[in-house]
């Protein structure tokens, strides 16, 4: 199993295998939708009372999950599980440059559509996911876009991917607008295309091209590994207060929290929430998951989705999202290794002790 070096390169696995409260100023109200506030919430006692989604809509939160649109198409279990069980979406690939403009003159929408509409069906946010992700081996940005080095070039297609696919997801209403800038285990930018061509001032460019592109939405700087990387957090940090104080509109921050070597030292989730808190700034939780280490249990499994959550929402974090919700369907089995269980609900869709931690977790913010 990963030690604690493995596990910082396997959360970067992916990076190098294959493949975010109150604005700056300009408000645009609360970047947050307000979850339902229902009556149900009071009747919530026991997990069994209630879904996710009505208990912790009782504490004011929302409570979401990566979905993929084959598997709503394909798997009515999947399906009935995402519209009864959360409130918030996070098309995990679908919204990505590579899926929906993989070439100059094609868009393809139909994916994220799908999504889109079951999101509305269902009464649920959706979160998109992202507009810039470019790192060496995996990220989101097709070729065509990595071969532009010509800056004004370079700039017009990213002004006219982020501006074509807010305008066209006119409800998704939380944005990802730049996915992981920082090097995935150092604390400088990361050295991508956009960076190369544009310089580090890519970043505050793609905030202010998706503000003009869609006024409504929270945009959010998303990153990884901040909670096990002190280095990794000072810098995030610093990008972070320098895009606010230079009037940049950023609204909110996404920990990723791919938790590949347990629960980070307790108090870093909360004290990360309350230096972006004091930046007038909203703290999602936006890709959760657990996968269990040789040493790991369930119990133990469940003790780690009830810290980071119990402390990112004790802070004040309103938005707390999953990468997945069942063991039978995660980017860990191809990315970290199949059997590894990271999610909330065991291959059989049936809840594991980590559903019930979250759900208590909800219930004691009430
Ligand atoms: O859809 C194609 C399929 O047609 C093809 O046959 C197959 C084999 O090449 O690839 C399929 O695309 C894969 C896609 O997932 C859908 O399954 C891509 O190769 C694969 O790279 C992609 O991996 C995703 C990865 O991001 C890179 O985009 C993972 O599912 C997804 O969970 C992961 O999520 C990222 C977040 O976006 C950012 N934070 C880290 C997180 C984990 O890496």
């Amino acid at each position: 199993m990963p030690d604690v070096r493995r596990a910082l390169v396997a959360v970067a696995l992916p990076a190098l295998l294959v493949g975010a409260c109150a604005s700056d100023g300009d408000d645009t109200g609360d970047p947050t939708p307000e979850p339902e506030q229902t009556a149900d919430a009071a009747a919530c006692e026991q997990p069994d009372d209630c879904p996710l989604r009505v208990v912790a809509g009782g504490a004011d939160v929302l409570i979401g999950t990566a979905v993929q649109s084959d598997l709503l198409e394909s798997e009515p279990a999947y399906a009935e599980m995402v519209a009864a069980e959360f409130n918030s979406v996070t098309p995990e690939n679908a919204l990505k440059w590579d899926a929906v403009h993989p070439e100059p003159d094609t868009w393809t929408f139909e994916d994220a559509d799908a999504i889109v509409d079951f999101a509305a069906e269902h009464d649920v946010a959706v979160k998109g996911h992202n507009l810039v992700w470019a790192q060496e081996l995996v990220d989101s940005t097709p070729d065509w876009v990595e071969e532009i080095d010509a800056p004004d070039e370079l700039r017009s297609a990213l002004e006219e991917h982020i501006t074509t696919v807010m305008e066209h997801f006119d409800t998704v209403d939380r944005w990802d607008v730049v996915n992981e800038p920082l090097q995935t285990t150092g604390t400088e930018l990361y050295d991508n295309h956009f960076h190369r061509v544009l310089g580090p001032g890519y970043v505050a460019e793609a905030f202010e091209m998706a503000r003009s592109a869609d006024p409504d939405a929270a945009l959010y700087l998303n990153e990884n590994i901040v909670e096990y990387s002190p280095g990794k957090r000072d810098a995030f940090v610093e990008l972070v207060t320098d895009l606010v104080d230079d009037g940049v509109p950023i609204d909110g921050v996404g920990l990723q929290l791919h938790l590949v070597n347990g629960a980070p030292e307790a108090g870093v989730v909360s004290d990360l929430v309350e230096t972006f808190t004091d930046l007038d700034l909203e703290v999602a939780i936006t890709e959760l998951d657990v996968p269990l280490r040789e040493s790991d249990d369930l119990s133990s499994q469940a003790a780690v989705f009830d810290q980071v959550v119990e402390e990112c929402v004790g802070a004040g974090c309103r938005d707390v999202t999953l990468w997945g919700f069942t063991d039978k369907h995660t980017w860990i089995d191809s990315f970290l290794g199949p059997g590894l269980e990271p999610l909330i609900l065991d291959d059989d869709y049936a809840p594991k002790p980590a559903y019930d931690a979250l759900w208590q977790v909800f219930a004691a913010q009430s």
